[in-house]
């Protein structure tokens, strides 16, 4: 086992410590966050920051990096009230992955890097068409993080589409089936595959896989 202290992980050059805890959490969802200004300009991003925060109120949080670092997604979030979530599969990763370039805000990603912007009535942010799994979510709450001037920002799901049959019959959604992949880091992609289901657990009781 090798150990690493505060003081040997401060010591690294600052892209070697970078790639090393961005790591460290584990495999991560990763998404395309759709959103508009107030002129209708589109912006689409890659966030890998995405997390569950509870079910009712279904509400989805992601953490958004300091405002110099990462304007145009937060600003248009907070001026518009809605986003969408898309899901990435493997057929338009590198499309995805480009969306993380500095682009001016008044370029599309949209546009820039080929995807296709999809608008549904009553949501004034663009889903992405190509995308099998996607929500989109009206802002509830933005809370800065003082300590690294980053933001979690949390949204109520109003709509979800799926581009096919993945949902089981208990409600799960098989995202292995949708082909939705995951990430680590923020260079490094993954497909998935299952290795087990199982049943909720109880106190002394073997878990029992769901088949
Ligand atoms: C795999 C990956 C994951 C990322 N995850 C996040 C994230 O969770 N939060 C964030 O603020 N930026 C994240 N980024 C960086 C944004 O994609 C990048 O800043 C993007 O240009 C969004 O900026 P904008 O909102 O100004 O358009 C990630 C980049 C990559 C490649």
């Amino acid at each position: 086992m090798e150990f690493y202290n505060t003081s040997v992980i401060q010591s690294w050059e600052r892209f070697y410590r970078a790639n090393f805890i961005n790591s460290l959490t584990g495999f991560k969802s990763v998404s395309l966050v759709g959103t508009a200004d107030e002129s209708g300009n589109e912006n689409l991003g890659i966030f890998s920051s995405i997390v569950h925060i509870g079910s009712d109120p279904a509400l989805v949080g992601y953490i958004n990096r300091p405002r110099m670092a990462a304007p145009h997604t937060l600003a248009n979030i907070e001026s518009n009230g809605i986003y969408t979530i898309n899901h990435i599969q493997p057929s338009f990763l590198e499309q995805a992955h480009q969306t993380s370039a500095k682009y001016p805000p008044e370029i599309s990603e949209f546009e820039s890097v080929g995807l296709t912007p999809e608008y549904h009535e009553n949501i004034k942010a663009p889903f992405v068409k190509e995308s099998n799994v996607k929500y989109a979510l009206s802002l509830k709450e933005i809370i800065p993080i003082s300590h690294n001037d980053t933001f979690l920002v949390i949204g109520k799901i109003e709509v979800v589409q799926l581009g096919g049959n993945f949902v089981s019959p208990d409600g799960f959604i098989d995202l292995n089936k949708a082909g939705s992949i995951c990430s680590n880091g923020i260079d490094s992609y993954y497909a998935t595959s299952s290795i087990g289901r199982y049943e909720y657990a109880k106190p002394g009781k073997k878990p029992q896989k769901i088949n």
